[in-house]
């Protein structure tokens, strides 16, 4: 028998995915792993965008100044002809948030509000978290039942927070959220009909009215809350515009509710798909701000950033052209093996446990550390209380988003 030598195989074809493609919006992870060690800074035909994957080259990509956070433009253009005249305002109001501004206007915005979200001001915060996070397990996370995990607490407890640290009295609490999660829709891309984009540019603009009108109660009869602060801190009609301020208020909301539920509900996730992972915790209940953090980097609620280049750019030796559009895709990033070992393992004992998953640079999470407080609480309020938590059934289904991680469900047993 004459021994046959292995033909020298050339290294597989990378085949381009659509991201929303239902099995990669599934796991993305694989495909994401597999892009970037095709190349990590790739012109996609297929999203018509720049994809940047790799740890390095997204870090620089966040840090560069051509690549422009101001993109309301692009996203007016993708609304329907029949919808356009619904959307001078809407749009009107995005281009004031501060998530679509480039420095200089960006810090003066963020400044109005920087001083609310340092640690002195929110910890006021955390023993409000902590007793509104028992009475949700109390009511709904009865032991030996069956629930849904996103419903009963993941979903409702950043939403009580948050519209009570916003100032939103809780009777106007369903239209508020409404609004906000229609809002979402317009902003992630979710609105494709044009009866959805009506729908989400005329949420936008009654968020507005309905904030506005809550600017003005405040001003005559400050309250304990965020809108309040920051009035009282003289920014308001001096360096920022009222209109300014108000719309900065409509993204509040919408930043903070869903990703924190997402975080909450992709920690819990984590943690029972890795019961080592959990017993060490339970062992250990003072790593529940490392659950947090590694949850952010290995399935982190969001999955990618957008930026618009300003004008060319060099990224990794390939040539952004000025209107290109620049995904930086940190789920892809934060998997990088140059920058995490053993990078697709969950691990609450990491040494490094950073993560780009609040972004980096002048954009960073202003939020960031509420999110952590209130996603903490959870979890230590349900590791605590309940030892016997674990999944029912292990078929999850996720809300389909470019940029949002999103379980549309978590069955549990309490
Ligand atoms: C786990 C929860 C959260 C995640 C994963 C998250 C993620 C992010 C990311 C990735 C960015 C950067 C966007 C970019 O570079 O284009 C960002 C910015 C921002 N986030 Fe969050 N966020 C969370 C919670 C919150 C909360 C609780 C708030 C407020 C209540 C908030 C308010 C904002 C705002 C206002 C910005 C814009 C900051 C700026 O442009 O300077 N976020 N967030």
């Amino acid at each position: 028998m004459t021994a046959t030598l292995d033909p020298v195989r050339p290294a597989p074809a990378f085949t381009e995915r659509y991201l929303l493609d239902p099995a990669v919006n599934a796991d993305p992870y694989p495909y994401l792993n597999a892009l970037r060690e095709h190349r990590p800074v790739h012109y996609s035909p297929l999203h018509r965008a720049w994809l940047v994957t790799g740890h390095a080259q997204l870090t620089r990509a966040l840090r560069e100044p051509a690549a422009s956070a101001d993109r309301v433009g692009p996203m007016m253009d993708a609304v329907p002809e029949g919808a356009r005249g619904d959307a001078e305002r809407a749009f009107d109001i995005l281009s004031r948030w501060m998530v679509f501004n480039d420095p200089p206007a960006h810090r003066r915005l963020r400044q109005a509000f920087q001083e609310q979200f340092a640690a002195r001001a929110i910890n006021r915060y955390q023993a409000l978290i902590e007793r509104v996070t028992r009475a949700l397990l109390a009511r709904r996370a009865v032991a030996g039942r069956v629930g849904d995990l996103v419903a009963d607490v993941a979903k409702p407890l950043p939403a009580l927070v948050f519209a009570r640290w916003l100032g939103v009295p809780q009777q106007h609490s369903a239209s508020f959220w409404y609004w906000n999660a229609r809002v979402g829709d317009l902003v992630l891309g979710a609105a494709q009909e044009e009866r959805e984009y009506r729908t989400s540019l005329q949420s936008l603009v009654n968020l507005e009215d309905y904030l506005a009108d809550l600017v003005r109660q405040r001003r005559a009869e400050p309250q304990d809350d965020l809108i309040s602060a920051v009035l009282a801190s003289g920014r308001i009609g001096d360096t920022v515009s009222e209109a300014e301020f108000v719309g900065m208020l409509t993204q509040m909301a919408f930043a903070g509710g869903e990703t924190t539920s997402n975080l909450i509900a992709n920690a819990v996730r984590a943690l029972l798909l890795h019961p080592d992972q959990l017993a060490a915790v339970r062992e250990r209940p003072e790593l529940a701000g490392a659950v947090v953090e590694e949850a952010m980097r290995f399935d982190g609620p969001s999955k990618m950033s957008i930026r618009v280049a300003s004008r060319d750019f060099e990224l990794d030796g390939a040539i952004v052209r000025g209107g290109d559009r620049v995904f930086l895709v940190t789920a892809a990033a934060n998997r990088d093996p140059d920058r995490h070992p053993d990078p697709d393992r969950f691990l609450v004992t990491r040494a490094d446990t950073s993560h780009l998953g609040f972004g980096l640079g002048v954009h960073f999470c202003i939020g960031a550390a509420l999110a952590r407080m209130v996603a903490r609480a959870a979890l230590e309020v349900l590791i605590a209380e309940h030892p016997g938590l674990s999944l029912a059934g292990d078929r999850h289904t996720w809300q389909p988003s470019l940029l949002n991680r999103s379980l549309t469900a978590l069955p549990v047993r309490y």
